[in-house]
């Protein structure tokens, strides 16, 4: 059971209908469709209450119901009833919030980060003079909806805000990276298929300009589904991508693939191309389920195909610090990956599903929330550590 506000309803009502692309908001009450995504509370009825305006409201507690597609209904009409989201109220923990601003540096020397380590200061990166050659980041993890996608979108758009040149690659036959940046990947005729598959394709016939500056993309659609099964009669097959990466190495600073929730061909492609690998973990219970198996693939492809390989670091995502699940999964998650997993934890906030409606990066569209502190912080991070070596 849970209570809803008048303030509420007025919020539900303001921020009801959405359709993908248009963000439009205002439908009558009768007939309202509420933005929502998974959330973790148990299973309970639907309520009709009357709130203090005089409204019925039928509120529904989100369900586990589903857990693995919940992600892909985003944005789906809710026919009857509200869906109550309790982190729609854009209200960071204050003491998260502080841990990510970057000016607090000297005072929080030595705070204990969200990871339980104390928290270090990532110095805000100075301009580079010259670009390239490029550090190829694969964001990786087969274990769908954990955020691989939001992670590339907003790092990629932090590190070009701190003067990086970046590419993104959309290497997901669902093209949601390409739609995260507003292009719809139906309409492409060259894709990133077209690149790994046709001999003299050149990569800037099919580069995009991102609406972000210094950030350009590689979009994918569903062609790219065909390039796993064609790709096995090739002769080095797993380094297709790395080849039709190498004459853009020069262009840019750093290239982040967004791999699909695999580990077929196409992610051991986007393996044997990086640099390093960064693995994003929903702070959820089975989070670690599988992670043994994707490390096990990123060493076999470190021993046969690619020696530069590294893994960067593991990425908490979709953390609340408010409930005890989501720090008892991040305790363990450090307790088994220790220095790997970053000091950077992404909290969970509507926000992240609404960027996908507008087609942009968090850091364009909510330029002072946390989600977007979050990942410039990231960035600076991803920077340390690459300056570091
Ligand atoms: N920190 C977050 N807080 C709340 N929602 C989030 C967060 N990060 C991502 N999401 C949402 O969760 C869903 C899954 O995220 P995303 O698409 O980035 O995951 P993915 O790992 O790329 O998924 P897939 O495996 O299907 O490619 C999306 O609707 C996204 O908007
Ligand atoms: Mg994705």
């Amino acid at each position: 059971m849970f209570l809803v506000t008048s303030k509420e309803v007025r919020r539900l009502v303001n921020e009801s209908t959405i359709t993908p692309g248009s963000g439009a908001p205002g439908a009558p009450i009768g007939s309202v469709a509420v933005r929502t995504f998974a959330t973790h509370q148990p299973m309970t009825s639907a309520h009709t209450m009357k709130t203090m305006d005089g409204l019925h409201v039928n509120a529904t507690a989100g369900n586990e119901m589903g857990r693995e597609s919940t992600h892909f209904a985003a944005y789906d009409e809710v026919p009857e009833g509200h869906f109550y989201d309790p982190d729609a109220e854009y209200e960071p923990d204050p003491e998260y919030a502080a841990t990510l601003a970057p000016d607090a540096a000297r005072q929080r020397r030595e705070r204990i980060g969200p990871t339980g380590r104390p928290l270090p200061y990532f110095p805000i990166p100075g301009p580079l003079t010259d670009h390239g050659p490029a550090k190829i980041i694969a964001m990786c993890n087969q274990k769908g909806g954990v955020g691989k996608t939001t992670s590339t979108i907003n790092l990629g758009a932090a590190l070009a805000e701190y003067g990086r040149r970046v590419l993104l690659v959309d290497f997901d036959p669902q093209g949601a990276l390409s739609v995260g940046l507003g292009v719809n990947p139906m309409e492409l005729d060259l894709t990133v298929y077209n690149l790994l598959m046709e001999r003299g394709m050149s990569a800037d016939e099919v580069l995009l300009k991102t609406a972000v500056p210094n950030m350009d993309l590689l979009p994918s659609n569903i062609d790219l589904s065909a390039a796993e099964v064609q790709l096995v009669s090739e002769v080095a097959r797993e380094s297709t991508l790395q080849r039709a990466l190498k004459p853009l190495m020069n262009d840019y600073d750093y290239i982040v693939i967004d791999c699909q929730p695999s580990l077929g061909l196409l992610t051991v492609n986007a393996l044997t191309a990086a640099h390093k690998v960064i693995v994003p973990l929903e702070c959820e219970f089975f989070a670690l389920r599988g992670v043994a198996l994707l490390t096990e693939t990123i060493e076999k492809v470190q021993e046969r195909l690619n020696p530069e390989l590294e893994l960067d670091g593991i990425l908490a995502t979709m953390y609340d610090s408010r409930t005890v699940h989501s720090r008892e999964v991040l305790a363990r998650v450090v307790e088994a990956f220790d220095e790997h997993v970053y000091h950077t934890v992404i909290g969970r906030t509507v926000r992240f599903p609404e960027t996908t409606v507008a087609g942009e990066p968090i850091t364009t569209y909510a330029s002072n929330s946390v989600g977007a502190a979050a990942y410039r912080q990231l960035a600076r991070e991803v920077l340390a550590r690459c300056h570091a070596e």
